[in-house]
């Protein structure tokens, strides 16, 4: 365990410059005054002082949108010139980059090599890949019966809410913004409580980039505040959320008894990683252990359910503790450190918790299990072997760096066990046999399978959830559906 230990966190060197809500193109405090307490999760301490939004500034930025949205250069712009913003966000991004990566490391705690090396380059790539769509998201000319000129026009949907998580609260920024900017919406983004800093600096890039006044808006603070007030505002035609599947239940209700907006949601998993006995074995171990503990296990789509083969399940299980017994736990700024602090003290307790479960449950820790140190909010990369399908921590999101492993006998068996969950937002498959391979990737249900890779991420490439998971698709063209409404325009010719 000589790995894991928790240096004493650097008092990094990063300076905090936007705190406050970004409504109508200025910043300004809460309407209430009140501010919240950002903390670095590595230390436990304060890092500044956020400006805690409600109800009454929701309402604010939302007359804000729906002025930039009817009025003003927004509505006037063509998508072309739409699209040379978003590249100029991103080249801003790109430019700040070690700044926006120490900032995100700060307020959430992710090793900086993560920060710099994913999160960053992701999100840049987010920003050109939906620049690109500005233009090209057009309609048809449709060839009706009778006298008429049939035509369909993609229009914006208006003034859209969304609110993100904390896990990859840049990226997920991005992947909100991008397709809602391309097409022509106006937006309200609540940020997470835990992880306000990104968004701020990325919104004042925004300002700098040119967006015209009260196209993007920003209102840090809590949950049910500012978020509970976008999911049920009159005025607001689509939420979007990634998040708790609780609170993905609470955005729906809220839509369905205020206006109908338009929901989509991106939510849990248990994302099931299966091995085969014939799968390249260093690859396979390398896999299992990146899908799961990456982002110190704080994905939705981590590779939580881990499904070996039996015939290879305990010299797989021996390797996997190998590795995860070398992980780096530590300070986020050392840049050899693999794995950082929980984002807060609730998720670390809500991961001990997980941990003491599965323990309770007759679940084998075979490493881990403990905390890292004695400040900030680090957990040892753990493994519990024996996990059956029906204990704790083989059903619920633990979001965690805790590996569950399942031994399991063959094809149809592992499909089965696969799908009997209420997520479905990804799966693997380690394999050389092509019929296993198409087997699995066909017969499970979720909105993502990777083969013989995993996290795989690509701006081009849908992402979102079956079943509990979600509802509707991110990235790709297929996001764009989201941000558009199809008018038909029929004239008598
Ligand atoms: P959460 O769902 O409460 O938070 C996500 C976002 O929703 C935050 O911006 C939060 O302020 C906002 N929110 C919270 N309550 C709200 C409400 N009543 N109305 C509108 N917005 C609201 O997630 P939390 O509590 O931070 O984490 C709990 C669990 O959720 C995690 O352990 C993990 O299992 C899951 N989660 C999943 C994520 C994903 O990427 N799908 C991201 C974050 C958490
Ligand atoms: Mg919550």
């Amino acid at each position: 365990m000589a790995t894991a230990t928790a240096p004493a966190p650097t008092k990094p060197d990063v300076q905090i410059k936007y705190t406050k809500c970004l409504i109508d193109g200025q910043w300004v405090d809460a309407a209430s005054g009140k501010t919240f307490e950002t903390i670095n999760p590595a230390t436990g301490d304060v890092i500044a002082q956020v400006a805690e939004g409600d109800a009454a500034d929701v309402d604010k930025a939302v007359k804000a949108a729906r002025k930039a949205f009817e009025s003003g250069p927004w509505p006037k712009m063509s998508g072309a010139e739409r699209g040379r913003l978003m590249y100029k966000l991103a080249d801003l991004i790109e430019k700040n980059k070690e700044e926006l990566a120490r900032l995100e490391t700060l307020d959430n705690g992710k090793p900086l090599r993560d920060s710099l090396n994913a999160d960053l380059p992701l999100t840049v790539a987010c920003y050109r890949y939906y620049a690109g769509w500005a233009d090209k998201n057009h309609g048809k000319t449709i060839p009706v019966n009778g006298p008429y000129f049939c035509y369909t026009r993609h229009e914006p949907v208006g003034v859209v809410g969304q609110i993100i998580p904390w896990n990859f609260p840049m990226l997920m920024q991005a992947w909100k913004w991008g397709p809602a900017l391309a097409m022509g919406n106006t937006v309200i983004l609540k940020p997470a409580e835990q992880t306000p800093l990104t968004a701020l600096y990325v919104a004042q890039l925004a300002l700098e980039a040119g967006y015209p006044q009260g196209v993007v808006n920003v209102i840090p603070g809590m949950g049910p505040g500012p978020g509970g007030a976008i999911a049920r505002h009159m005025d607001i035609d689509k939420v979007a959320f990634t998040g708790s599947t609780e609170v993905g239940h609470l955005i729906m209700e809220a839509a369905a008894k205020s206006n109908l907006k338009r929901v989509s949601l991106e939510l849990g998993g248990k994302s099931p990683n299966i091995v085969f006995a014939d799968a390249d074995m260093d690859a396979a171990i390398q896999g299992a252990y990146f899908a799961l503990f990456f982002n110190q296990g704080q994905c939705c789509c981590a590779g939580s359910r881990l499904f070996v083969e039996e015939k290879i399940h305990g010299q797989f299980v021996e390797k996997l503790i190998g590795i995860a017994k070398s992980r780096r736990v530590g300070d986020p700024f050392d840049m050899k450190t693999h794995q950082g602090p929980q984002v807060s003290r609730e998720q670390f307790d809500r991961v001990m918790g997980y941990i003491d479960k599965g323990n309770k449950e007759g679940a084998k820790c075979v490493t881990g299990g403990g905390r890292v140190g004695d400040r900030g909010y680090f957990i040892e990369p753990t493994v519990f072997d024996g996990v059956r399908d029906d204990m704790t921590i083989a059903q619920e999101e633990i979001f965690g760096p805790v590996l569950a492993v399942l031994p399991f006998k063959d094809t149809d068996e592992v499909v089965q066990r696969a799908n009997r969950s209420m997520y479905g937002l990804a799966a693997a498959v380690w394999t050389k046999d092509i019929e296993k391979a198409m087997r699995i990737s066909q017969s499970v249900r979720a909105g993502t399978v990777w083969v013989n890779c995993y996290d795989v991420f690509d701006a081009a490439a849908p992402f979102g959830g079956f079943k509990m998971s979600g509802v509707g698709r991110e990235l790709g063209e297929y996001a764009l559906q989201h941000y558009t409404e199809v008018k038909t325009v029929t004239m008598k010719v």
